[in-house]
């Protein structure tokens, strides 16, 4: 069967996808024909920075980079015009994450050499505007002079368009099948997709063909919205062949911010608004609430955290805040001047420059002390052995993990025994005098209670 091409895409239109770049080699290029030199696309995203597929600039063997005078970069929509304008590179910068096993964190950086003039650009997507652009079943475009057909090595002298639909990520690396226009599409295996940084999308004609990259297309975008809120949210990546039954499997680009960043590629995150709580942990202590905080992965940007306690019968309140910590562990606060055994309600919120995270909560927690301790009401020695009876211990929140009699001599071993039912045997006594106390621990720590003195045997 033979499919149109990207394939099964349309023609460009002039002045549609300015910032599509043609990757050149070099030693191919003759100057007013690029046409044999084109072997990958790319995106501008500033006018000094082509962002493109890492696989595009290493060598797929041994990993070498190309070096940044074995490649040009032509802009403009056809390769075989006269004003095709070609620049020269000065860095080719491909993530030291990509992986060549298996193609993830397909992304790399071009450095031109020298500013486009007038240039349009195309922003890099962060993860709160992918999470917008990508959701499943977003229209997305793609675009390049890759193969037109499965059948033969036909090439577009001006690049084609592709009109796609973003996979859910469980039809991406989870093997769930997904279907667009009555066509059904086979999900990758997790062994051969990574959704974390891999984004699948494919398209179908009104014919019913399918719509995909293609060989010569890698590299390029995959473009989401539209107007001047337009994102980069993919980069051609790879594919089981060409517009089969599988969709065509894009550099998750939102994934790479990071790096796109580092690059000079993109411009730090515009700060976003939190719109989830943090996850709080409380720790009860005497007298005090310890609040640990963890902030949602919302992108939002935490700059405070607040703590409040509650006792629900007074309604008298309590506060705590705190900063993110520099070395990343999960900040936390204390709230004192609490009364043990009294259980408080906490509350606990994330505060960004553009607001704050809903309420975290409410979370019961109890103040607690050590246990109060009972005593030791009698202790009989018969040989060998120490009976011990002792009244009830008590804690006033956490529970008592241990209770124990503990004897000791002047001089010797110590003996342990566990109270079962308000009574320890105490075995491997000596002919000497021992001093037994009741010792009762929770999870703040132990009690004991006042030394008894058992004397020697006759
Ligand atoms: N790796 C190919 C290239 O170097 C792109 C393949 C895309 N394949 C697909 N079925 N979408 O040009």
């Amino acid at each position: 069967m033979v499919h149109p091409r990207v394939i099964n895409g349309d023609d460009g239109v002039t002045g549609d996808f300015g910032y599509l770049v043609s990757l050149l080699l070099t030693d191919r290029y003759q100057p007013g024909d690029a046409y044999d030199a084109q072997f990958c696309g790319g995106t501008l995203t500033t006018p000094t920075t082509v962002v493109t597929a890492a696989h595009c600039v290493v060598d797929e063997r041994n990993g070498t980079v190309r070096t940044p005078r074995e490649i040009l970069v032509g802009i403009g929509p056809n390769l075989k015009s006269a004003s095709l304008l070609v620049v020269a590179v000065a860095a080719v910068t491909p993530n030291p994450d990509y992986a060549r096993r298996n193609a993830s964190d397909d992304v790399a950086v071009i450095t031109l050499a020298s500013p486009v003039p007038n240039a349009t650009v195309l922003p890099a997507a962060t993860a709160a505007e992918a999470a917008a652009l990508t959701a499943p079943g977003s229209l997305v475009r793609v675009a390049g002079w890759g193969r037109m057909s499965t059948g033969q090595q036909t090439y577009p002298a001006t690049y084609r368009i592709g009109r796609l639909v973003v996979f859910p990520d469980e039809s991406c690396g989870s093997g769930v099948p997904f279907t667009i226009s009555g066509v059904r599409f086979n999900g990758f295996p997790a062994s051969q997709a990574d959704a974390q940084s891999m984004l699948c999308a494919a398209g179908v004609t009104s014919t019913g063909l399918v719509i995909d990259s293609c060989q010569g297309d890698s590299g390029g975008p995959l473009v989401a919205g539209s107007g001047a809120s337009a994102r980069l949210v993919g980069i051609v990546s790879w594919g089981k062949e060409c517009a089969t039954n599988f969709a065509g499997v894009y550099a998750r680009v939102s994934a790479e911010y990071d790096f796109l960043v580092a690059q000079g590629a993109a411009g730090p995150p515009p700060p976003v608004a939190p719109t989830q709580p943090p996850t709080i942990a409380v720790l009860p202590q005497p007298g005090s609430l310890v609040v640990t905080f963890i902030a949602a992965q919302d992108g939002s940007k935490a700059t405070a955290f607040a703590a409040s306690v509650v006792d629900p019968t007074t309604g008298q309140t309590w506060s705590c805040f705190t900063a993110p910590r520099k070395d990343g562990n999960p900040p936390g606060c204390t709230v004192d001047g609490l009364t043990d055994g009294t259980t408080y309600q906490v509350t606990a919120i994330t505060g960004t420059t553009l607001g704050n995270s809903p309420v975290a909560g409410p979370v019961d927690a109890t103040p607690t002390l050590v246990p109060v301790v009972g005593r030791i009401t009698k202790a009989t020695r018969s040989n060998g052995r120490i009976v011990v009876r002792v009244t009830p211990s008590q804690s006033t929140a956490s529970a008592i993990t241990s209770l124990q009699v503990i004897c000791t001599p002047a001089r010797g071993l110590t003996l342990v025994a566990d109270v079962r039912d308000g009574r320890a045997t105490v075995l491997g006594a000596r002919k000497v005098r021992y001093g037994c106390v009741l010792r009762a621990t929770n999870d703040v720590g132990p009690a004991d209670s006042p030394v008894v003195v058992v004397r020697s045997p006759r």
